[in-house]
């Protein structure tokens, strides 16, 4: 390769490499080994990037002796996604014994894109089912005429329950939309931060008390200040605190105490809500803040669950600069921490 060429590859910021007729690699860049660190001169490109798709193109390039551009995915990086441009730097003397690849990593954008489908596959598929089921009832209701009025009811009530979840669901959904956006600064105030957790207490009262169980809140600091936005963090707790209303034994205590923590050298206010209830193995906990992750899917959707909540209360702590932990032992329960900026 020609010296000018092979100094303006090495300033090219796309990850490049070339290859003989071998397949074998005469030449890479910097950027091209940070990435492939396997990658030395001499080596066959297909033990560095395995892709049916790209070695198609190089096969057709060398026959062809023609450029190509290629998208692929390859097969040892399941989650990379590159795109290739096959190029023939023609020299004087008209050989062109090697080709140049130069690869843009779409892999950010690839992954920003699948999540979008996902995102939409999901919200489809939680509308389908209600959706789906309600339409089924019309049908019965209308085609039956015989149908008596205590059937009529039941199918009324039951429909009346998907479009709830629908409407939850919706809700959840605009709440979602509403914290990720993050153009929209939140109202901040000082407020005792033990007001805030007893009205999301109080707003889960009914279902407290239908499945008897015990909410023991501890204040440890005796009516703490702190900045937030209270709407948003009543719904940060009414979340925590119906999960563990949902997932734990009838009659059984829910623990929610109120304290300092250090946490990095900075003072937290530390807000723990600890449930006696089925707990959660650990292969799940680092995913449970991701949108319509449920460990159990149908038993979830049979309490009213579409997975949002978790997401949700993750990105309302995020706007207020703090931070989730979750610790949980199977059988025993789960304890979820709120941590808080605290004011000097
Ligand atoms: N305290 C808990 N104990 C056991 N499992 C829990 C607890 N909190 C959350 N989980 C698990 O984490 C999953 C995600 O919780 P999340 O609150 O995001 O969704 P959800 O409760 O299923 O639905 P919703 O969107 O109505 O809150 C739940 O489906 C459940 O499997
Ligand atoms: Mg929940």
């Amino acid at each position: 390769m020609k010296k000018n060429i092979k100094r303006a590859l090495d300033k090219t910021p796309l990850i490049t490499i070339v290859i003989d007729i071998d397949r074998n690699v005469t030449y890479y860049n910097n950027f091209a080994k940070q990435k492939f660190l396997f990658l030395e001169e001499g080596r066959d490109i297909n033990t560095v990037i395995r892709s049916t798709d790209l070695n198609i193109f190089i096969n057709k390039a060398f026959s062809e002796k023609k450029d190509f551009k290629v998208e692929f995915q390859p097969s040892n990086f399941e989650d990379w996604y590159f795109i290739a441009d096959l190029v023939f730097f023609h020299e004087n003397d008209g050989s062109d014994s090697e080709l140049t690849m130069m690869l843009t990593d779409q892999t950010m954008l690839y992954s920003y894109e699948k999540m979008r489908t996902d995102f939409v596959a999901n919200v489809s598929h939680e509308l389908r089912t209600p959706l789906s089921s309600i339409v089924g009832y019309i049908e019965t209701i209308k085609n039956d005429i015989n149908l008596d009025k205590t059937t009529t009811h039941k199918f009324l009530d039951i429909m009346e329950d998907q479009a709830w979840r629908m409407t939850r669901l919706v809700e959840d959904l605009l709440l979602l939309s509403k914290y990720e956006t993050e153009d929209k600064p939140l109202q901040f105030k000082e407020v005792e931060i033990v007001k805030v957790v007893q009205s999301a207490i109080d707003n889960l009262n009914k279902k407290i008390e239908d499945k008897n169980l015990k909410v023991i809140l501890d204040d440890h600091y005796n009516k703490k200040i702190i900045s937030l936005n209270s709407d948003s963090m009543i719904q940060v707790f009414i979340n925590i605190i119906d999960n563990a209303i949902k997932y734990c034994q009838e009659g059984s205590n829910i623990n929610v105490a109120l304290k300092e923590a250090m946490v990095d050298d900075n003072i937290y206010v530390q807000v723990k809500i600890e449930d006696q209830g089925e707990g959660i193995s650990s292969e799940h906990l680092g995913r449970l803040t991701e949108r319509f992750y449920r460990i159990d899917k149908n038993r979830s959707r049979d309490l009213g669950g579409t997975g949002l909540g978790l997401s949700i209360v993750k990105h309302i702590i995020n706007r207020h600069n703090g931070k989730l932990t979750i610790e949980s032992e199977l059988e025993k329960g789960s304890t979820f921490s709120v941590y808080l900026p605290a004011l000097n």
